[in-house]
């Protein structure tokens, strides 16, 4: 194990960041909890999470600064007061639909994430303060605040790629359920009466079985978001809630009606035969 390993590791047991933790993400939830407010900083209307979409912008930005500071010279010096001030305005943002993200985070993952935070705060705080200084003339300190700052953004980025690659926070929990090619059994009729749902096995996916009169509707039952159990949810108005953070998607297709799921939930196609219910992936 390498020494950043052990490090995050350490970070990942350290119970007293839940004493931070835990109130903020209930206070982030409740700011979030409006269906507009959770599906824009989500991401769900773009089909991508937002949070590392926004990122790319102030990491973008002042690290071009920081070169710019660094080799550019008497020349580049207004380019590079315009990079810090575009990564500052870019930074509130990019934290709010951070935190969003954060707040459906648990564990281990949530105290990383409040370090990730926490870094990411810190080196706001240090390029304001450099732009500040800019404005007023200190480029010297400008310079050794935004290197500090960087410091600080590339601990808080190291950490925000450990929890998407590492843990896999915000990836698509179903991105290799592509369903069977061919129909395929996965349920008998009978034990699907009309109004009910069941969960089902049909080859290597499970499906969430939906009966309407004759008519079946088949969704992945791994939530895209972060993997709840769609099975457990409630089902109303077309549509079914994933008990873990509410995100709700349309039986007819998977779409997404609320976030926090900015992926939809794949939907397979379903019919009865000899008393069977098959699936398939659509085409
Ligand atoms: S696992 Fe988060 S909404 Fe389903």
């Amino acid at each position: 194990m390498g020494m950043l390993d052990a490090l995050v590791g350490r970070l990942e047991r350290w119970e007293a960041l839940d004493t931070v933790g835990q109130p903020l993400a209930k206070a982030v939830g409740r700011v979030v909890a409006p269906t507009p407010v959770r599906n824009l900083l989500s991401g769900t209307m773009m089909g991508h999470p937002l949070h590392p979409m926004l990122t790319d912008i102030p990491i973008g930005a002042w690290t071009m600064s920081a070169v710019l500071d660094l080799v550019g010279g008497e020349q580049a010096e207004r380019a590079a007061d315009l990079l810090v001030a575009a990564g500052v305005a870019a930074a509130v943002p990019t934290a709010a639909a951070g935190l969003n993200d954060w707040s459906d985070t648990q564990g281990a993952e949530s105290r990383v994430g409040v370090v990730h935070a926490a870094a990411n705060s810190t080196a706001l705080v240090l390029y304001a303060a450099s732009l500040v200084a800019r404005c007023r003339g200190h480029r010297s300190t400008g310079k050794v605040l935004a290197l500090a700052g960087l410091g600080a953004l590339l601990s808080g980025g190291y950490l925000g790629g450990y929890l998407s690659f590492a843990r896999g926070v915000n990836v698509n929990h179903t991105a290799f359920h592509y369903g069977p090619d061919d129909w395929t059994d996965a349920l008998a009729e009978a034990d699907l009466a009309p109004g009910q749902h069941r969960l089902a096995q049909a080859g290597d996916i499970s499906v969430l079985l939906v009966r309407d009169g004759d008519r079946i509707q088949a969704l992945d039952s791994v939530c895209t978001h972060a993997g709840g159990p769609l099975e457990e949810g409630e089902i109303a108005d077309g549509c079914v809630t994933c008990p873990w953070h509410g995100s709700t998607f349309r039986l007819e297709d998977g779409s997404i009606a609320r976030g926090p799921a900015s992926i939809p939930q794949p939907a397979y196609e379903a019919r009865i035969r000899d008393g069977r219910i098959q699936v398939r992936a659509r085409p």
